[in-house]
């Protein structure tokens, strides 16, 4: 990785706040130590330009990563790093290695308006760990006019990355609850349509953006149970 992180005292979530779309894992509640099966989503690209591709960053704690079978304009290729300890498969066959990353470039010249959004699937076993704990995901997202974003900074750090025409901004993350989302149903959620994403906790500002999102995330997290 390219970048490096240094801890600070401010919350940078609220200066992040509601300008524009973030990146996002969707959906972003799940059951601890869960098969959990979503997408990164984007948006919109960089500045007008629409997205060439993505590269979507596991965390340490997330393992038996698969990307979704793609048989549209995109191709996906991963990169591997140590299992640490190695994993018995029910077969037998040890493990000793998982996926570290993802990248989906599009083909032909395709790519993802920055008037549409599109939604890159994958699955992956999360960490065990209580409600409120955070899985956090770095996204790299390049666009054609050769400006990117790094979504990956986190509340209390600061990101720097040197890349040209680089643009940082918050990390997407998946929260954990053991019932598997932060909200109950609300049958007025999703009808203001604003997504805030502001707040010095994260179950707050994961209640926030369920919220405005709507009831249709709050049901795809349901549906992830
Ligand atoms: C995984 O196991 C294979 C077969 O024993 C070995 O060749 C390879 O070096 C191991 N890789 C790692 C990352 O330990
Ligand atoms: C996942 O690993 C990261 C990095 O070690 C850690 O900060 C985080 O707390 C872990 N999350 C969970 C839910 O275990
Ligand atoms: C990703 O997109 C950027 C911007 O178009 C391009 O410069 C880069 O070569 C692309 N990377 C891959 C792996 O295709
Ligand atoms: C950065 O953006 C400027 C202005 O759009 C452009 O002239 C320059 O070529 C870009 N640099 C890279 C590395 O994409
Ligand atoms: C992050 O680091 C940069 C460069 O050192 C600095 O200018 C900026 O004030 C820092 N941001 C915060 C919120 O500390
Ligand atoms: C799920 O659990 C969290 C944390 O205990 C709670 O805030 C939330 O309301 C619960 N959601 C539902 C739908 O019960």
């Amino acid at each position: 990785m390219q970048f490096t992180k240094t801890t600070v005292a401010a919350c940078l979530l609220a200066a992040a706040a509601s300008v524009q779309g973030h990146a996002t894992i969707q959906p972003n509640a799940a059951v601890p130590g869960s098969n959990y099966y979503g997408a990164v989503r984007n948006p919109h690209g960089c500045a007008g330009s629409p997205t060439n591709n993505v590269t979507l960053l596991i965390p340490d704690n997330v393992t038996s990563v698969k990307p979704k079978s793609n048989f549209g304009p995109w191709t996906v290729s991963t990169t591997l790093r140590p299992l640490v300890p190695p994993q018995t498969a029910e077969s037998g066959a040890v493990i000793n290695t998982t996926i570290a990353s993802i990248t989906w470039t599009a083909k032909d010249g395709a790519h993802v308006l920055d008037t549409e959004y599109y939604d890159f699937e994958f699955s992956g076993k999360l960490p065990d760990g209580k409600d409120g704990d955070v899985v956090y995901f770095d996204i790299i997202q390049n666009c054609e006019n050769g400006a990117s974003y790094l979504w990956g900074q986190r509340p209390g750090q600061n990101v720097t990355d040197n890349t040209p025409n680089r643009t940082i901004s918050s990390a997407p993350k998946v929260t954990l609850f053991k019932n598997g989302t932060s909200i109950k149903a609300d049958p007025n959620a999703g009808q203001s349509g604003t997504q805030s994403a502001g707040g010095s906790s994260d179950a707050t500002t994961v209640r926030g953006v369920l919220a405005g999102v709507g009831a249709s995330i709050f049901a795809a997290a349901v549906y992830f149970l």
